[in-house]
């Protein structure tokens, strides 16, 4: 039976459709608010606000819950590789043996990057930012590839999947090289998409480089937990650049831009950022934990609190334990992840962050992993984005699928009425 919601504005009642989803989650439809009514809602941080309906990924903030296409992110981060969980946000469906296959082998189609982008990256100071140069080189690949694609021409919609999977992953790499001063490395079509990070990242002209299984295995897992996670900040910033027809790399740029900032995928440099500072200053837990308290400091405990889960981020859970596995494989001791296990501890049973409903995030343990596998710190983001880019397409192609509207939100203006113009010499 359909639901209705009732307004009443000056005595006068209205009423809106309720939209129900698959997972019983509500939302009033209030498409026809303003004509109706001439009235609109004001929710900044739209913490009450709906964009879409999608089919992508379903998120219980209270129970802890992440699903992608109906399938557990504990399932698909212990079971699949991230080719699999990138087919299977994009297409809807998991891959058969042979899809998978012909995606890796047509990914592989379109991991040379042409050598004029080699002139950009030469423009950037080498202590630029990486998250600032992979915006930048992948907002440039539109120069390279001006065709827009169709997105109602599978083929062609599955060519640009491919391709921007694989120039992303290149050009990721590059930020690293560049900063490091070291030549910019080719994709090996003959290893597999996640070991080819390692491999473009590290691999030097002098000689072979091998990473080691478990760091690829626990790199694997970490693109899966990222893949995608329903309207955050970058991934509406895609669908909202998206939807004034940009294409699929400008849209891409987008994204990684608003994924950089702290409070969102900038947050996993920060929180090792965090973590270094508080070992420098001797490992006083406490103190930090009163500093993030003080409403007049600041500082925030980064890597906690989260918008949409009051309940322990079920991504964060997985980390932690790859984090402990990881770390013991490779037989690295880290002082920093006692101080992050203490921290931990300690805001899980103090009272502000307990009435705060304030748990870890993704981004408090994934950074231990990516220090042990000699990621230099500003290269974590880069990490996030290489994960998110299967969410961020799917959810682009989403979006142009439906055909939705440009995005244009209103306002409420607080500014002045009309005044006269005053000349320069009375102002
Ligand atoms: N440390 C201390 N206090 C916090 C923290 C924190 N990490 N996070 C939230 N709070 C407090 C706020 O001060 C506020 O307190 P108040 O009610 O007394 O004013 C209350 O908790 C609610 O916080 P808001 O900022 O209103 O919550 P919002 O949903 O807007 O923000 C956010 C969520 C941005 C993630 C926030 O928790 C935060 O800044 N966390 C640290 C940064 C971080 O880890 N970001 C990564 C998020 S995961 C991701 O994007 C991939």
């Amino acid at each position: 039976m359909s639901k209705i919601a009732t307004l009443e504005i000056d005595g006068k009642k209205y009423e809106f459709p309720v939209i129900i989803g698959t997972e019983n989650e509500v939302a009033i439809d209030i498409e026809k608010l303003r004509s109706e009514t001439g009235y609109i809602t004001m929710d900044p941080g739209y913490k009450n606000s709906g964009s879409c309906k999608s089919d992508i990924t379903f998120l219980d903030g209270e129970e802890g819950i992440l699903r992608y296409r109906g399938y557990s992110i504990e399932d698909l981060a212990g079971k699949a590789n991230f080719l699999e969980v990138a087919y299977l946000l994009v297409f809807g469906e998991l891959p058969t043996k042979d899809q998978l296959f012909q995606f890796e082998e047509d990914i592989r189609k379109h991991t040379l990057v042409n050598e004029e982008m080699k002139k950009i990256v030469e423009g950037f100071p080498r202590t630029a930012h990486p998250m600032g140069i992979l915006a930048s080189l992948t907002s440039a690949l539109t120069a390279f590839n001006p065709k827009p694609v169709n997105v109602e021409n599978e083929k062609e919609m599955y060519q640009a999947v491919c391709k921007t999977m694989g120039k992303f992953l290149v050009i990721a790499t590059y930020t690293y090289r560049k900063s490091m001063g070291y030549p910019l490395n080719y994709y090996d079509n003959t290893k597999g998409y996640v070991e080819n990070f390692m491999h473009l990242m590290f691999e030097l002209p002098t000689g072979p480089y091998t990473p080691d299984p478990a760091v690829v295995d626990a790199l694997n897992k970490l693109f899966i937990l990222h893949g995608d996670h329903e309207q955050n900040c970058s991934t509406s910033t895609v669908r909202m650049v998206g939807s004034s027809h940009a294409g699929l790399f400008a849209s891409i740029s987008a994204g990684v831009s608003a994924l950089w900032g702290p409070l969102h995928g900038g947050a996993n440099q920060a929180v090792l950022e965090m973590l270094e500072e508080i070992q420098a200053n001797g490992g006083d837990a406490d103190k930090y934990m009163a500093k993030a308290k003080d409403r007049n400091d600041p500082f925030r405990l980064m890597g906690f609190g989260h918008r949409v889960y009051k309940n322990f981020d079920p991504r964060a859970k997985i980390i932690k334990k790859a984090a402990d596995e990881v770390l013991a494989t490779l037989g690295v001791d880290d002082p920093i992840l006692q101080i992050a296990k203490k921290l931990e501890a300690a805001a899980l049973v103090d009272d502000y962050f307990v009435s705060r409903k304030l748990y870890p995030n993704v981004d408090f343990y994934s950074g231990i992993i990516y220090r042990a596998m000699g990621i230099p710190t500003e290269m974590f983001t880069v990490l996030f984005a290489i994960g998110r880019l299967p969410g961020w397409i799917a959810q682009w192609k989403e979006m142009r699928i439906n055909k939705e509207p440009i995005g244009r939100p209103r306002q409420i203006y607080t500014g002045y009425e009309l005044r006269d113009f005053k000349p320069m010499d009375q102002r």
